[in-house]
């Protein structure tokens, strides 16, 4: 028999828990959809419990930057493998918010490399065959030693989006590491398009307008990790991608935060020096991409499920405008446009666009977080009202 610890994700953007889902609420009660969801439940209750790595975040609304101290952390930082244990379990019910997501290990014996789909001075996105999953995945690695910490830091990116299930949120299915000890995770792979190069590709506002609708299921999907205490911090046009079912997936967790936590920081390989390219996430006081930043985050202030919706704000604005917030020649320049003033792209608006746009994007765009709306979820139903 084959084990595998992948959880399938239900077609349905409404969809989002944590763990795993009640079948039979999402398939109805009756008849042979609900034989066929038994047995689905049955299947899935006896390939799931895989034990692999666990990081269980110590609850606390501190927003203290300390870090966390755990077993399994402690464990990670000592470079013990995660191990994977199969067992057989009974149907459960879903667990509570919060609660650990456990990951398997996955060995790279499995992995053939087939080519790669980004890079960067921290690592790589490998686009990868699974021999054992027999698909194509996607693997994020570390290049190179980094600290136990800034290594923590990097399992944590894989292990919140791996607490949701979301169609929106790309799904996480493991860890593991290279024979030369670089550290990877495992991810569905998102056949499709940068949502940045889909702005790009379209001159015209005509041609762009047809991409807010990802903007919408971009505010569901993190509206979705919103309810989970989850809160991205680096959305930005890179980051979200349309799969080839034209459905946008949101990607790169690695600053995410979950703010019912303590986090992590002081991890000096991941500080970048202000200067670099604008466009560029920046991790050390200041986290994030300074054009799609609010400015308590530019600041370097704690900040919660409101600067997601402002970088969404971000992205309606680039869609309608075709150009990023603010542009500047570097990272340390745009933080500080952001602190002094709001994006010079909002005077770009065209000026024929519906009224009740032009304020869902300035209520998104608040300076003011108080201002924004609450999370995800508000935007997405402010932009459903409008039928986008
Ligand atoms: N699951 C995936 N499927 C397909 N392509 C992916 C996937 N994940 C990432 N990519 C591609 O690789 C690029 C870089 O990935 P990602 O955004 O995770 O890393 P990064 O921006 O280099 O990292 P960071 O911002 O953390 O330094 C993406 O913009 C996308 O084009
Ligand atoms: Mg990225």
């Amino acid at each position: 028999m084959r084990f595998r610890a992948r959880v399938p994700k239900w077609d349905n953007g409404a969809q989002c828990t944590t763990g795993k889902r009640d079948i039979e609420q999402t398939c109805g009660p009756t008849g042979i959809m609900r034989f066929i969801s038994r047995l689905a439940l049955f299947l899935q209750s006896t390939t799931y419990a895989m034990i692999g790595v666990t990081v269980t975040e110590s609850a606390s609304n501190n927003d203290r930057e300390t870090p966390r101290s755990t077993d399994a952390i402690d464990a990670l930082n000592r470079g013990q493998r995660s191990f994977v244990r199969l067992r057989r379990t009974t149907a459960e019910p879903a667990p509570p918010p919060g609660t650990p997501v456990t990951l398997p290990e996955i060995s790279s014996d499995e992995l053939m490399v087939v080519g790669v789909l980004g890079e960067d001075t921290f690592g790589k996105v490998l686009h990868v065959y699974d021999h054992s999953r027999r698909e194509h995945v996607a693997v994020k690695q570390l290049s190179g030693p980094l600290s136990p910490i800034a290594e923590a830091r990097f399992r944590r990116g894989a292990l919140l989006p791996a607490r949701l299930r979301h169609r929106g949120i790309i799904e996480i299915y493991g860890f593991g590491r290279w024979p030369g000890g670089d550290s990877y995770f495992v991810m569905e792979l998102v056949r499709g398009i940068e949502l940045s190069a889909l702005i790009d590709q379209a001159p015209t506002l005509r041609e762009r307008l047809p991409l807010l609708r990802h903007i919408t299921a971009c505010a569901e999907a993190i509206g979705c990790a919103h309810r989970e205490h989850i809160i991205h911090r680096d959305i930005k046009p890179e980051n979200v991608l349309i799969n080839s079912r034209g459905h946008a997936v949101v990607i790169d967790w690695g600053i995410a935060k979950d703010l019912g936590t303590v986090e992590i920081t002081g991890d000096s390989d991941l500080m970048r020096a202000f200067g670099d390219d604008p466009r560029h996430t920046v991790v050390g006081t200041v986290v994030g991409t300074p054009p799609y930043m609010p400015p308590e985050q530019a600041r370097g202030e704690p900040v919660d499920e409101r600067a997601d919706v402002y970088a969404l704000g971000a992205l309606l604005l680039q869609v309608l405008t075709g150009v990023a917030p603010y542009a500047g020649d570097n990272a340390l320049a745009v933080v500080q446009a952001v602190i002094d003033g709001p994006p010079p792209a909002l005077s770009l608006l065209p000026p024929s666009l519906r009224p009740g746009l032009v304020a869902v994007i300035r209520q998104a765009l608040a300076r003011d977080r108080e201002h924004r709306f609450p999370n995800g979820d508000a935007l997405a139903k402010a932009l459903h009202e409008l039928a986008l």
